[in-house]
């Protein structure tokens, strides 16, 4: 059994260690939250570009929490993996070193096993099934299973469902399952997902978000998954001209804040900074949607094919994944989501 990080050769956890130590030290002196001129001052790192929903909502979020606590909140956003990657982002948390981040459920699965859920291929439906789930008490009490890791989750945004993406640079296609038979697949830092990408042959990488454009163009990875705004925002269709919508997993985004920092915050401001998470839900659900249709459209404008391959084929393929994970509690929790 091939292990997570056998085909990341750049994967060095002592280099990583060394490197979050060096953004520990940056952002000690950026102070993960302050109080500047009576304001209190919440630092939110994230890796995704501005232009995205979900960066929007965050800024969404800070004006909101601004104006319910009367001027005296503030978030700053630092967007585009400026302060690393998603892991160095959950581990600046855990040590208070940074107030809150944004990241994938993927690499949550690290430290909550639950969200594992997420990455198993073809347990939700359809998007209103995966809502159906989020909004749930399940689905709400899996943002409360981090905090004895000292990280809280304040609630979900959406990022569709994925999809892969191929025939970058000289790399083959992607249409039917029997296809990733020896691609190098790149993936998120999750070891569910790299069973999947094993389930459905291929070999999985895997690559922080921000190195994934280089990787793609240099045939580091044959192919990718994402979904079609991320697919679009990161310009990964300039290197990849064909998007094969088999919708294999549907991994929302969440919010995060330090337990550290959230004890240190009084009720009220905790009630108006959940209020202010709240209502940018809304507001990135409505962006998404919209988000989503464009993506597909400029993509296919740039010259990629957009396929809609037999989804069943796929999902033959990662029966066996399934059935891997009977008499696990994860395998109850499928069942469960199943049923809803
Ligand atoms: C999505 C998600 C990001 C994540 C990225 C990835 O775009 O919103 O948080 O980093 O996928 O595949 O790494």
């Amino acid at each position: 059994m091939e292990t997570l990080y056998q085909h990341q050769p750049r994967y060095q956890p002592k280099k990583r260690l060394l490197r979050t130590l060096g953004i520990v030290c940056l952002t000690g002196l950026l102070m993960s939250c302050g109080v500047k001129d009576n304001v209190k001052i919440l630092k939110l790192g994230h890796n995704l570009d501005q232009t995205t929903s979900v960066h929007k909502a965050m800024v969404f979020m800070g004006e909101r929490l601004h104006e319910l606590s009367g001027g005296t909140m503030r978030v700053d956003v630092y967007p585009s993996g400026q302060l690393g990657s998603e892991r160095e982002l959950i581990e600046l948390l855990q040590v208070g070193s940074l107030a809150m981040t944004k990241v994938s459920a993927s690499p949550m699965e690290g430290f909550v096993p639950e969200m594992r859920i997420f990455s198993i291929p073809y347990v939700f439906r359809n998007e209103e099934h995966l809502w159906r789930f989020l909004e749930s008490d399940v689905g709400k009490g899996m943002l409360a299973k981090g905090e004895d890791k000292r990280l809280r989750g304040i609630g979900y945004y959406d990022a569709g469902s994925r999809s892969f993406y191929s025939q970058c640079g000289t790399g083959k296609p992607i249409r039917t399952p029997s296809d990733l038979s020896g691609l190098k697949v790149r993936v998120q830092e999750s070891q569910t997902s790299v069973r999947m990408i094993q389930a459905l042959g291929g070999s999985a990488t895997p690559i922080s978000w921000g190195e994934l454009y280089t990787a793609l163009q240099q045939g580091v990875v044959d192919a990718a998954e994402n979904n079609p705004p991320s697919f679009y925002l990161s310009k990964h269709f300039e290197v990849c001209k064909l998007f094969t919508i088999d919708e294999h997993t549907s991994v929302p985004d969440v919010m995060l804040i330090s337990s550290y920092v959230w004890s240190t915050l009084s009720e009220q401001q905790q009630i108006w900074l959940q209020q202010a998470m709240d209502e940018s839900v809304d507001f990135q659900r409505e962006l998404w949607a919209r988000d989503t249709q464009e993506a597909l459209a400029a993509v296919q404008a740039a010259g990629v094919e957009v396929v809609y391959p037999d989804k069943t084929l796929f999902q033959e393929q990662v029966k066996s994944m399934h059935e891997s994970y009977r008499g696990e509690p994860i395998y109850d929790l499928m069942q469960r989501i199943n049923d809803m």
